[in-house]
């Protein structure tokens, strides 16, 4: 078995600054996720090896927990662009196209998206993710959460945050909703609109 490996960033370390630090960007994708991908090999590994139900079924949580972990920062890194407002990259800003319609016609407008995204995620108790995302049935966007590590399963990620401490706190401290104003600035919508109108076209769904 080769393993899962840590994925590179699509940008440098700093590229997200002012918005989110290289401190921060730097111990998330080295520390952080190169830990749940280790810790899901071994998990991976030990589940190959187990013999039993009873062993396969212990080895479930951390299963989950790392395979989230490493999905979801995997599509995480990606969402992510270096702002435009400071001239380093096209983060921010939701070109016109079939994205924004349906973000129109979902929420009424971006700037509803985001105070709903923000209220919702603002919310969760602990840690977890806030996500955007398309509802395979309806084919509407929706706004959604997950609590640890979980995997959005429900609906089609179109764009995912992390709202676990380590993503913010060396920054924003306890200001959770600062860091959830910040990250707009650099979300990558172009990323968001090929997820949308793949999923769109029904090949992830
Ligand atoms: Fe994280």
């Amino acid at each position: 078995m080769s393993g899962h490996t840590l994925p590179d960033l699509p940008y440098a370390y700093d590229a997200l600054e002012p918005y989110i630090s290289r401190q921060i960007m730097e111990l998330h994708h080295k520390k952080h996720h190169q830990t749940y991908v280790n810790a899901l090999n071994a998990a991976e590994q030990a589940y190959a090896k187990a013999s039993t139900p009873k062993e396969r079924i212990a080895l479930q949580s951390a299963l989950k927990f790392n395979g989230g972990g490493h999905i979801n920062h995997s599509l995480f890194w990606k969402n992510l662009a270096g702002s435009k407002s400071e001239g380093k990259g096209n983060g921010g800003v939701l070109p016109e196209g079939p994205l924004k319609q349906a973000i129109t016609e979902a929420f009424g407008s971006l700037d509803n998206l985001k105070k709903e995204f923000n209220t919702t995620t603002a919310g969760i108790q602990g840690s977890g993710w806030g996500w955007l995302g398309l509802n395979p049935t309806t084919k509407r966007l929706e706004i959604s959460t997950t609590s640890n590590q979980d995997p959005l399963l429900t609906l089609v990620p179109i764009i995912g945050v992390d709202i676990w401490e380590h993503a913010f706190y060396l920054q924003y401290l306890n200001v959770k909703v600062d860091y959830l104003n910040a990250i707009w600035n650099v979300i990558n919508f172009e990323e968001a609109e090929k997820r949308f109108t793949e999923a769109l076209s029904g090949s992830k769904l």
